[in-house]
C-alpha cells in the first residue's frame, strides 16, 4: 500500500473507515475515501484522504467518479448493505436491493474502473465479500446470495484481468463488529485490526482471505467438507448447537 493510490468504497464507518486508517498507517500516497453522503464522513486529519460522494448503485456517479480518479492503483470495493429475512417470506424489495447495492453495485464499479486500473499497473481490486459466499445463511438469505453473485464476478474478473498487471482478491470475513451486526452478542473482532490484516495479506499477495477468527473455523469447516459450513449453518438457523 506504500505511496499507492487507493480508493475505497464505503469509507465513512465500519470496515471502509478502518481500511482508510490502516492505508494511512501503511503510507498509502493518496485515499479516495467515498461516501453516498460527505456530511457522514470523518476528518481522518490527513491531507491524503480525499472525500467523495458515492453512491455505488448510480452508474453516473461511478463514472463521474472515475474520471475525477485516474491515478487509482488500488480500488477496494467495500460498500454494502445486509438485509434480514429468509428465501420464503423474507421482503422481495430487501433481497433486491441486497442485489443492487452488493453484486450490480460493486461489478459496476469493477467495469468502471478496469481500464484506468490497467493504464496503472501493477494494479489491484480487493472486494469486501463475506464468508457466506461459500455457503448461506438463511436468515440473511438475499445477502448471501448477493455474495455468492459477487465472489463468482470476483472470480471473473480474476481471470480476465489475469495478463493486465492487476490481482483480484476476496475477502471474506465472518462476523466484524460494526454496525452491520449491531444487536449481536457474538463476540466479534473491532474493524480496526481486521482492515489490517486485510491490507497485510493483501501486500503479502494472498488472493482469498479470510481475516478474522470466526471466519476461519467456518473456512476450515468448508474446506474440509462443504456440507459442514451448510451444517452449522442449519444449526444457527434452527437455533441448535453448533458442532466442529
Ligand atoms: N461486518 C461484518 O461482519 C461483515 C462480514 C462480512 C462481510 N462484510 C462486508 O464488509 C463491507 C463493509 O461492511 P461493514 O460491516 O463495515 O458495514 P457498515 O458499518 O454497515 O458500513 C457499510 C458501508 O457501506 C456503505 N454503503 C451502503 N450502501 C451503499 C451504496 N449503495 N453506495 C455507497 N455506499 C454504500 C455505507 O454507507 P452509509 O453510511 O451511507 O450507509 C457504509 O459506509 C460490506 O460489503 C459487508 O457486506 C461485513
Amino acid at each position: 500500500m506504500k505511496d499507492k493510490v487507493i480508493l475505497i468504497t464505503g469509507a465513512n464507518r465500519g470496515i471502509g473507515k478502518s481500511l482508510v486508517k490502516s492505508s494511512l498507517e501503511k503510507g498509502a500516497g493518496k485515499i479516495y475515501a467515498t461516501s453516498r453522503d460527505l456530511s457522514k464522513m470523518p476528518d481522518f486529519g490527513d491531507e491524503r484522504v480525499v472525500p467523495l460522494a458515492l453512491e455505488i448503485t448510480d452508474n453516473t456517479q461511478i463514472l463521474k467518479v472515475a474520471e475525477q480518479t485516474k491515478d487509482v492503483e488500488v480500488l477496494i470495493n467495500n460498500a454494502g448493505i445486509l438485509s434480514q429475512g429468509n428465501i420464503l417470506e423474507g421482503e422481495i424489495s430487501a433481497v433486491k436491493n441486497d442485489m443492487n447495492v452488493n453484486y450490480y453495485g460493486t461489478i459496476s464499479m469493477m467495469r468502471a474502473f478496469a481500464p484506468i486500473l490497467e493504464k496503472n499497473a501493477p494494479a489491484k481490486i480487493v472486494n469486501i465479500v463475506s464468508i457466506v459466499a461459500y455457503s448461506p445463511l438463511p436468515s440473511i438469505a438475499g445477502y448471501s446470495a448477493s455474495k455468492t453473485a459477487l465472489y463468482s464476478a470476483t472470480l471473473s474478473v480474476r481471470i480476465e484481468l489475469a495478463k493486465k498487471g492487476i490481482t483480484v482478491h476476496a475477502i471474506n470475513p465472518g462476523a466484524i463488529d460494526t454496525d452491520m451486526n449491531k444487536g449481536s452478542n457474538w463476540d466479534m473482532p473491532v474493524p480496526d485490526g481486521i482492515a489490517t490484516i486485510i491490507l497485510n495479506k493483501v501486500e503479502a499477495g494472498e488472493l482469498d482471505i479470510v481475516p478474522d477468527e470466526m471466519g476461519l473455523g467456518m473456512f476450515n469447516a468448508w474446506k474440509e467438507e462443504p456440507s459442514k459450513l451448510a451444517e452449522m449453518f442449519h444449526n444457527m438457523y434452527h437455533g441448535e448447537q453448533i458442532t466442529t
